[in-house]
């Protein structure tokens, strides 16, 4: 099959970013040998945005494929890549975020990442018995490290994920290069108007992920892929429920970040840029059930700073 062309959207930074990115996490222990040559056949079919994070275990893997790629002319150069990675909650400090990046790029074999993202408004420590401990997230001090990255020339872009709007408004106020996106959970079946809104006056560009509501995996819910409104919308157009979805997210001005470790389900995620939705399709979809699935209840405890969800997300959820 051919490769398709992906449109690409403009960041705040003045960076181009290809207009669907290719989700790498899926897995506790991911598999070099399994994965490097599904990420090359990404490649192959037209993906050119890879999303990895420290804590994916996917950094290498995601780096080896893109190095085989231009070893094969798949690309021409490491620059038709777009790549992202994050920094994981145990380093969210201003003096550790630089090493981490560094450590990043060494696992990537770059000399730079396209998008740096903080993971999660959260800073993390290990205690003497190794267990985890929230600590207090400092906002304004992680996000120097990142402007500092960014300065050095080794993440082109900055940003943040699983912020809140309040989250967005305080780091704004302390910012001086802006955070370009916000890496959140968006699909139908979490829509998330007021942070869309809002995002959109702040010139934060919104990148989607679980944007097929992470289908089957732990952390997802078959809210999106079994809504019985999209099923009817994507078997009356003939296309799929996952195609609807991802489409959805794009006419939101969204950049969908979608995993599939399947070749055929890979490509048809890629076939959502040559037809539109009608505007009755949408309101159809706006009435579907809200919930959101990914929470970070895992980050809320009675002695951290974080004692309810509702504190976490600033009462947005
Ligand atoms: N910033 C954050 O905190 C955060 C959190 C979660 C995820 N992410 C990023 O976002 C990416 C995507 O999100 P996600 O992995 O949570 O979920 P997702 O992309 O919504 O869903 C992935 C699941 O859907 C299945 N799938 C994919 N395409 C399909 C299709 N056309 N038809 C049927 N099933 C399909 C996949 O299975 P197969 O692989 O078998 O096709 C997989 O189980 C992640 O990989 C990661 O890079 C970021």
């Amino acid at each position: 099959m051919d490769r398709v062309e992906i449109p690409e959207v403009v960041l705040n930074s003045g960076h181009k970013m290809p207009a669907i990115g290719f989700g790498t996490a899926g897995s506790m222990s991911p598999s070099a040998e399994h994965l490097t040559p599904l990420f090359i056949e990404a490649i192959a079919a037209g993906y050119r945005h890879f999303d990895t994070a420290a804590i994916y275990r996917t950094e290498e893997i995601v780096g080896q494929a893109g190095a085989e790629a231009l070893a094969r002319g798949l690309i021409k150069s490491r620059d038709e890549l777009f790549i992202t990675t994050k920094l994981w909650c145990s380093d969210a400090e201003h003096d550790l975020v630089l090493p981490a990046l560094s450590e990043s790029l060494r696992k990537l074999g770059l000399q730079y990442v396209d998008l740096y993202l903080i993971h999660w408004p959260i800073r993390i420590k290990k205690d003497d018995t190794n267990s985890i401990k929230t600590m207090h997230f400092d906002i304004k001090g992680t996000w120097e490290g990142m402007e500092e990255c960014c300065r050095m020339g080794l993440a082109k872009s900055i940003g943040v994920s699983n912020y809140s709007c309040a989250k967005l408004s305080t780091l704004l106020e302390n910012a001086t290069i802006p955070p370009a996106v916000n890496q959140v959970e968006l699909n139908v079946s979490w829509q998330q108007q007021k942070l869309m809104e809002f995002c959109k006056d702040k010139g934060i560009h919104v990148c989607a992920f679980s944007s097929l509501g992470a289908y089957g995996s732990h952390w997802g819910t078959n809210a999106v892929m079994e809504s019985p409104i999209l099923k009817d919308i994507a078997a009356a157009r003939n296309t799929t429920a996952a195609q609807v979805a991802l489409r959805w997210i794009r006419e939101q001005g969204a950049t969908p970040i979608v995993k599939s470790f399947n070749g055929e389900r890979m490509r048809q995620n890629l076939q959502i840029f040559d037809w539109e939705l009608t505007d009755e399709e949408v309101a159809k979809m706006k009435q579907i059930p809200q919930q959101k699935a990914n929470t970070g209840k895992a980050f809320v405890s009675p002695e951290g700073p974080y004692k309810t969800l509702e504190e976490l997300w600033d009462g947005e959820i």
